[in-house]
């Protein structure tokens, strides 16, 4: 069973298949989704969408096609996230009950314990049979490390095995520090490796209007749009409106 999942993601990934994320107006822009199989970080400031794409992604996936979702939270307990997705109208506890979405909660712990934390995952990914992961976040992960240098030999081992190994469609979370992350200016490592790049970003207006925006910045093998796309969060979760014509910050 196990191995036919994964021969079948291989499979997927060798037809250069695309995962749709199932949020309205998005997947149109990157020629139907990610890339199979494919790295993506989300990238943004506190309170921009991340959390809510990540999980979209998940829930859709689980819902729409039957593909076993996990999501991987450091940040989060099981019982506030479940509270939340309600919110937005995706109920995960049915999900979970069939098979489909897997909550994984994991502590945040020292760099000798993060190795452990990597082998569940993992375990849990061949366990379940996960098809599309989100990890939030990669941050509050990686925080223990003490060099950029012991942070990259670590994070292309594991994410060797994850996304070489399994797979499986990965997106991971990654606070970003600055107010104006889109200019790309300030891209860490973990863009560097990845296979695709989204910028969150939350941008005032006029008086204290503020207007949210997604920015595909790089996304390997796929013509997709370019400039800032207009977001909006609503009871209904993330939705995309029609593109920014021209954009940049
Ligand atoms: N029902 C809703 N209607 C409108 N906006 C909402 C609703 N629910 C959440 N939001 C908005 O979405 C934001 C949270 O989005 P999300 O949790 O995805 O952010 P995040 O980027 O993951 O933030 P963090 O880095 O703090 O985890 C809230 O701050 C709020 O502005
Ligand atoms: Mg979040």
């Amino acid at each position: 069973m196990q191995h036919s999942k994964s021969e079948a993601n291989v499979k997927a990934i060798e037809e250069d298949a695309r995962v749709a994320t199932g949020i309205p107006g998005f997947d149109e822009m990157l020629e139907g989704g990610f890339p199979a199989g494919s790295l993506i970080t989300l990238a943004g400031r506190p309170g921009t969408g991340k959390t809510i794409f990540g999980s979209q992604f998940l829930y859709y996936g689980a819902k729409e096609h039957k593909e076993p979702g996990m999501y991987v939270s450091m940040l989060e307990g099981r019982k506030q996230y479940q509270r939340n997705m309600h919110r937005l109208g995706l109920e995960i506890a049915p999900l979970e009950a069939k098979g489909l979405f897997r909550f994984l909660e994991m502590p945040t712990l020292t760099a000798e314990g993060l190795p452990a934390i990597w082998e569940e995952i993992v375990r849990n990914i061949e366990e379940y049979n996960i098809v599309r992961l989100v990890i939030d976040s990669f941050t509050a992960m990686t925080q223990a490390f003490q060099t950029q240098g012991d942070l990259r030999v670590f994070t292309h081992m594991l994410l060797g095995k994850i996304v070489g190994g399994a797979g499986c469609t990965t997106l991971m979370i990654t606070e970003t520090p600055h107010a104006d992350a889109s200019t790309g200016a300030g891209a860490a490592m973990q863009e560097f490796i990845a296979d695709g790049v989204l910028h969150f970003s939350l941008v005032p207006v006029t008086g204290d209007a503020r207007v949210r925006y997604l920015e595909i910045t790089k996304m390997r093998g796929t013509d997709h749009q370019m400039g800032l796309i207009p977001v909006e969060i609503g009871s209904r979760g993330i939705s995309v409106q029609s593109p920014h014509v021209g954009g940049r910050a």
